[in-house]
Parts: C-alpha cells; sequence; structure tokens
C-alpha cells in the first residue's frame, strides 16, 4: 500500500516550538503538508514568551524542502488563537489540520495550588484546543472536510498526584474531542485524542534517564499524524501512546445493577454487582448510554 501523504494539506500545529509538537511538525511536512507552526516560546510554566522556536523548527523544515510558517500567537486567548488560523489562510490558503499540542505545567499538591496555577493550565489546554479549534471548524465546515488532534495524557484519564488543573484539563479535552467529533460528523471533520509519553523539557526529570532514547517524541508523532489523515477510521477516540506502543482508551460502564425504589441498603447489598466491569458497553454518545439506563427499565 502507499504511503500516507499529505499533500495539498494545510496543518497547524501549536506548541510546535519544542518537544512532541515539534516532532509532529516536521513529520506532517516531511509527508507532504503545508504547516503553521505555531509557539508562545514561553518557559514551562506559560511565563514568558520568544519568537525563536518556532522560527527554528521552519527553518529545518524549509532546509528539508518542506513548506511552513512561524506564528507565535498564544492559543488561550481568542485574538491569539484566530491569528494561528488567519496564518495558515494567510499563506497557503486553507486549513485541514488541527493539531492541539501547546500546554504548559503547575504541579502543585491540591491543597496548596492556588486559583491563578488551576485557571493558567486550564486556559492552555482546554481554552486554548477549544479557541484554535472554533477558529478553524467555519472553514472546516465549508469544505466539509477537517481533521482535529488534541492530547489528552494519562494523568487526565487516570488522575496523578499533584496534578488536579492539568488532570481537570486533559480529561476535558476527551469531553471536547468526543463532542467536536460528534458535532463535525456531517462535514467530514474528525476529531481524536492522544495521551502520549515522551522525553521532553516537561518529562525529562520525571522520567528515569534509560526512557531517553526510547520515549522520543517521534514514536508519538506517527500516530497523530495517522489521525490527522484523510484515512483515518475514527472519530472521538482517546488512544495511549508512547515508545512506539499504540491502544484504545475507551470510557465504559459496567453492566449495572437496579431494582425499581432503589434504597440505600440496596446499594450496600448489591455494591460487587454495581462494581462489576464484564459486560461493559462503550456509549459512543450521550444517546446510546441514555438508552443503555432506558432499555434496563423495560
Ligand atoms: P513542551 O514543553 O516541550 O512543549 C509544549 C509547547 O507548548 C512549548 O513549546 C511551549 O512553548 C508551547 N506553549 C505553551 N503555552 C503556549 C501557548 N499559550 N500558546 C502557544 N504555545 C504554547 O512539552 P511536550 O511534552 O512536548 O508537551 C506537548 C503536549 O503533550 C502538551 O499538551 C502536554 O501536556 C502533552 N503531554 C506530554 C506528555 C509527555 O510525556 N511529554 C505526557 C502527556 C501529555
Amino acid at each position: 500500500m502507499a504511503d500516507l501523504r499529505f499533500d495539498g494539506k494545510v496543518a497547524v500545529v501549536t506548541g510546535a516550538g519544542h518537544g512532541l509538537g515539534r516532532a509532529h511538525a516536521l513529520l506532517l511536512a516531511e509527508r507532504g503538508a503545508k504547516v503553521v507552526v505555531n509557539d508562545l516560546g514561553g518557559a514551562l510554566d506559560g511565563t514568558g514568551a520568544s519568537a525563536g522556536p518556532a522560527d527554528e523548527v521552519v527553518e529545518v523544515i524549509t532546509k528539508n524542502g518542506g513548506e511552513a510558517v512561524a506564528n507565535a500567537d498564544n492559543v488561550a486567548t481568542p485574538e491569539g488563537a484566530e491569528g494561528i488560523v488567519r496564518a495558515a489562510l494567510d499563506a497557503f490558503g486553507r486549513i485541514d489540520i488541527v493539531v492541539n499540542n501547546a500546554g504548559i505545567l503547575r504541579d502543585k499538591s491540591f491543597g496548596k495550588m492556588s486559583v491563578e496555577d488551576f485557571d493558567a493550565v486550564l486556559a492552555v489546554h482546554v481554552r486554548g484546543s477549544y479557541l484554535v479549534s472554533r477558529a478553524a471548524f467555519p472553514h472546516m465546515k465549508e469544505q466539509a472536510y477537517g481533521r482535529v488532534v488534541n492530547t489528552s495524557s494519562p494523568a487526565g484519564l487516570f488522575g496523578n498526584f499533584g496534578q488536579a488543573n492539568y488532570a481537570t484539563a486533559k480529561m476535558g479535552l476527551v469531553g471536547l474531542t468526543k463532542t467536536i467529533g460528534i458535532e463535525g460528523a456531517r462535514a467530514n471533520i474528525k476529531a481524536n485524542a492522544i495521551a502520549p509519553v515522551a522525553w521532553t523539557r516537561m518529562t525529562e526529570s520525571l522520567l528515569p534517564a534509560e526512557f531517553e532514547s526510547k520515549l522520543t517524541p517521534e514514536r508519538v508523532s506517527a500516530l497523530v499524524a495517522f489521525l490527522a489523515h484523510e484515512s483515518c477510521p475514527v472519530s472521538g477516540e482517546v488512544f495511549s501512546v508512547g515508545g512506539g506502543r499504540v491502544a484504545r482508551v475507551f470510557v465504559a460502564e459496567g453492566p449495572g445493577w437496579r431494582k425499581e425504589d432503589l434504597t440505600v441498603e440496596d446499594i450496600r447489598d448489591n455494591w460487587d454487582s454495581i462494581m462489576a466491569e464484564q459486560p461493559y458497553l462503550t456509549p459512543v454518545a450521550l444517546g446510546e448510554q441514555a438508552n443503555a439506563s432506558l432499555r434496563a427499565m423495560l
């Protein structure tokens, strides 16, 4: 079978000046996409700004024979997000792919986390992904084609000490992904999310040193490119990815236990059945989940 290519397609990759976003941008460009390399260029905690990182990645892409433009707007403001999408339209005339990857960290245990640290993390991850997708959505609808790849995290899907802000944001992105997937379906707009692990400035102090050569960002980018491709077979899905391994992560509901006039003691006495996982359901939308509850009543 032929290689998967992106000739004629235009992609925005946010936070593409470092780490994972950089690797995604390089791969998409290598495969023929025209790329807007967005990066605010700040520190890991979101402070500061610099055009340097985005410019450097554009230089590499251009040197390799690809096409890219740099953009240093902030994903977390409506003007910044509009500016990022406008950069794609101005330079390349369309927008087909949005990879929402920009992110910051402000880890603190729950009791010590400030409101500012909570808000700042949600602003970049959730608001940023919402705003950039929102700016691209009308253009994708108009051309009846679009691909959105959001960046969740195992920390959000499963929880992690010291990351109440980050975990909230990353699970929030699952809801955003599923809903864009549902609302975009009629216009052939597909949205999926990745929950990666990779050696970057975000994780280098957390991961054991021997993982540096194994958990390369490039080993995540292949999945991002697949989900951003025209042939992507799914929408609303979440995938765990790292070190070359890819797995579907899904939100499932157990078979449940039911009794009319349910009492508090019924719950205590049937706890094992309530907690049972098999046979589980994986509803693809609220309607399906609600139908399962309604069916149980018949
Ligand atoms: P990174 O720090 O190398 O890259 C994040 C990039 O986003 C930086 O270049 C930064 O300048 C940019 N950025 C931050 N705020 C921005 C804003 N407001 N507007 C535009 N750009 C902004 O970190 P890494 O690891 O490459 O992270 C990429 C994404 O992957 C993030 O969303 C992160 O939460 C997620 N992730 C990473 C994991 C890992 O193992 N490295 C694990 C799970 C999720």
